[in-house]
Order: C-alpha cells, then sequence, then structure tokens
C-alpha cells in the first residue's frame, strides 16, 4: 500500500486500567461534610477508584492498559511507532509520560509525546492517531487516555474531590488497506479564554484574580462547578447533534454513544434531549466517577470487552474538559 493513499485506520486493539482501591461515598463521608445521597442526586456517582501507593500513578495505570491493548491486538510494543499519552497528570513534564511508557513496554525507539487537553484529552488523541496515520507518517500508534486526579484532589474541596477517580484506556491503531475504516468525522475545539473555570496552579501568582479570597492549594485541581456545569450541559448534546447532521448518520446507525463520564445529569440532558435510547449511551460514572482523559477510553474497553460495541459497528466519542475543550469523534470500527 502506499502509505498514506486512501488507506483506513483499524481499532486493532483495546486495553483500559484502574486501580483496586475503592473509595465509596461512605468513605469520603467520613473525610468531608458530605453525604451519599448529596453526591448520588447530583453527580450519580457511588464510588470511584484511586491510587493508593505511592509507586501507582499516571504511568503505571498507562503502561497497564497499554499492554492490554497489545495484548489485545496480538501486536508487539515495537510494531508501535509512536505513542500518544493524553493526561493532566504526568508524574514528571520531562521526560513525557509517553516516553517513559513507550520504553517500559518495549516500544523503543517509537516517537512518543504527552497531550494536554484535560478530559478531551483521549478523544483529541484518538483524532490526531487518526489523520497521523493517513498522513503515511505512522503505521502503528498506541494511544492512552490516563489521569489519576486523585493526585491532584484536594480532599479539603468537598465541591470537588467527590467527583473524580482514576482509570486509563487505551486503543492500538493501525494502517488498514479497508479505507472504510477508522475515523469518518472529528471535530476539536478549545477556548483558553475560560481556562479559569478549571485550572492546575503550580505558582501563587497563577491563582487568578477571581480566586484570591479562596484556599487553593498548589499543584491541585481547582474547578468552577456550576459554569462547567452549565457549560457542557449545553455543548455536549450540540456536539452529539453537529456529529449526526453532519455524518448524515442516524442515532439507529450508531452502536453506542461513548460520552466522558463528568457528571451522570450531562449525559442524561443530552441523552434525553435528543431522544436516544438509553442502551446506546453507556454509563459507568457510578462506579468510577469522573476520571478525566481515562473516562472515554476506559467505557470504550468495557464495551468492547462486554460484546456491546463490535467490528463493523459505528461508534460516537465525545467530550468536554478544562481548557475550556471539546472533540468529538465517529469512528467505523
Ligand atoms: N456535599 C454536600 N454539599 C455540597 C457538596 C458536597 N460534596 N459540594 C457542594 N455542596 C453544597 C455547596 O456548598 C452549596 O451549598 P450552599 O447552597 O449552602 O452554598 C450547594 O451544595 C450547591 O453547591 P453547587 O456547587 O452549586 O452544587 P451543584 O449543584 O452545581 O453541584 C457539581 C456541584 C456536582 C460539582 C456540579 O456543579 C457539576 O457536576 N459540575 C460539572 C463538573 C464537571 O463536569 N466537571 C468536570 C468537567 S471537566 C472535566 O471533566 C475535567
Amino acid at each position: 500500500m502506499t502509505p498514506g493513499a486512501g488507506c483506513g485506520v483499524r481499532i486493532a486493539g483495546v486495553g483500559s486500567a484502574v486501580p483496586a482501591r475503592v473509595l465509596t461515598n461512605a468513605d469520603l463521608e467520613k473525610m468531608m461534610d458530605t453525604s451519599d445521597e448529596w453526591i448520588v442526586q447530583r453527580t450519580g456517582i457511588h464510588e470511584r477508584r484511586i491510587v493508593d501507593q505511592p509507586t501507582q500513578g499516571t504511568f503505571t495505570l498507562s503502561c497497564d492498559a497499554l499492554s492490554r491493548a497489545l495484548e489485545d491486538a496480538g501486536m508487539k510494543a515495537n510494531e508501535l511507532d509512536l505513542v500518544i499519552v493524553a493526561t493532566v497528570t504526568g508524574e514528571m513534564t520531562c521526560p513525557s509520560v509517553a516516553a517513559r511508557v513507550s520504553a517500559e513496554v518495549g516500544a523503543t525507539p517509537a516517537a512518543a509525546f504527552d497531550l494536554v487537553a484535560a478530559c478531551s484529552g483521549f478523544v483529541y488523541s484518538i483524532n490526531v492517531a487518526d489523520s497521523l496515520v493517513r498522513s503515511g507518517r505512522f503505521d502503528a500508534i498506541g494511544v492512552v487516555g490516563c489521569d489519576a486526579m486523585s493526585t491532584v484532589i484536594d480532599y479539603g474541596d468537598r465541591s470537588l474531590s467527590i467527583l473524580f477517580g482514576d482509570a486509563a484506556g487505551a486503543v492500538v491503531l493501525t494502517r488498514d488497506e479497508d479505507q472504510a475504516l477508522g475515523c469518518l468525522y472529528q471535530t476539536m475545539f478549545a477556548d483558553g479564554s475560560n481556562w479559569e473555570s478549571l485550572y492546575m496552579p503550580r505558582r501563587e501568582y497563577e491563582i487568578p484574580q477571581s480566586d484570591s479570597e479562596n484556599a487553593i492549594r498548589i499543584g491541585c485541581l481547582r474547578m468552577r462547578g456550576r459554569e462547567i456545569y452549565k457549560f457542557a450541559v449545553v455543548k455536549m448534546r450540540q456536539m452529539i447533534q453537529n456529529a449526526l447532521d453532519e455524518t448524515g448518520l442516524c442515532p439507529s446507525q450508531i452502536s453506542q454513544f461513548i460520552c466522558h463520564q463528568s457528571n451522570v445529569r450531562i449525559i442524561e440532558a443530552a441523552r434525553d434531549k435528543l431522544g436516544l435510547p438509553p442502551d446506546k449511551v453507556y454509563i459507568n460514572i457510578d462506579k468510577y466517577g469522573n476520571s478525566s482523559a481515562g473516562s472515554v477510553g476506559l467505557c470504550f474497553d468495557q464495551l468492547w470487552r462486554a460484546g456491546k460495541i463490535k467490528r463493523g459497528d459505528t461508534v460516537l466519542f465525545v467530550a468536554i474538559g478544562g481548557g475550556l475543550t471539546w472533540a468529538t469523534s465517529v469512528w467505523k470500527l
């Protein structure tokens, strides 16, 4: 096949990883002034997974998820020529998480870089990876979305800490002769003017004036939940509608709408307004919380392994996150 000339892109393998430790709402009740009832009613979350050893984190979860995706694909790591890790919780900014993950799984000297788009990171990354394969430059790309949010949470901030968990999802994408396979439609957007609604300051002077009266912990996530909620609840519905309009697909032609798990109310509002069948809009936030860049890949892997999506299906990925960022991706599997 001529590199890049009219190729398709196959999702050759899928994998995910979550830490073993379960943090329930009852556990949070002991740590802060909150209740299971408040959390479930406002977010749909009952429990989440968190890392509980210093040796665990974004790096280890990413390695585990990518190894599983390679195993699912029946491929060796040295067949990859690029590794992308979407994360906002990398242990270090240099080296990238991707470079260490690539070395750990055995993909060296594959190219490697991290992609920062918060909760939209996995969807951004599969969009970028699909385009890179189609450009002819890469044949096999490992994409990981991973965030160990518990490592950047201030558990003194009850309006935020109850939302998040840790997870990684991964796919291995390969060039394919079947041009029908791969990304049929993609969007990626950002509006940095709204960055203050979700940010992680590294230095005191990065804390915006609007937060100067609040107790902000350096290195921890800060969120204006109500603002994000209002933005996301409208945007998620619009993004799905736009994807359907622009691809000409109707909901019955989509096997699963795989949404970032930010808050069950955001997902259900989009689902109900668009009249989508509940069994086509996967929800696992009850058990895993919001794992930022990990969530969409985790959902995809669970659906894949449960046989709820299969080769030949069309799926729609959609996510909204810090930046603010938002992205959609429609794939023929
Ligand atoms: N337990 C009990 N009470 C609480 C808690 C808690 N954990 N947290 C806040 N409250 C109280 C507040 O103090 C407030 O009390 P007051 O009215 O006496 O002042 C009241 O509950 C309402 O607080 P709000 O923050 O306005 O609550 P809201 O209904 O907006 O729910 C939530 C908060 C769940 C965070 C919601 O805004 C939300 O889900 N936002 C979207 C968040 C999101 O999706 N973030 C991620 C997107 S980007 C990404 O994924 C990285």
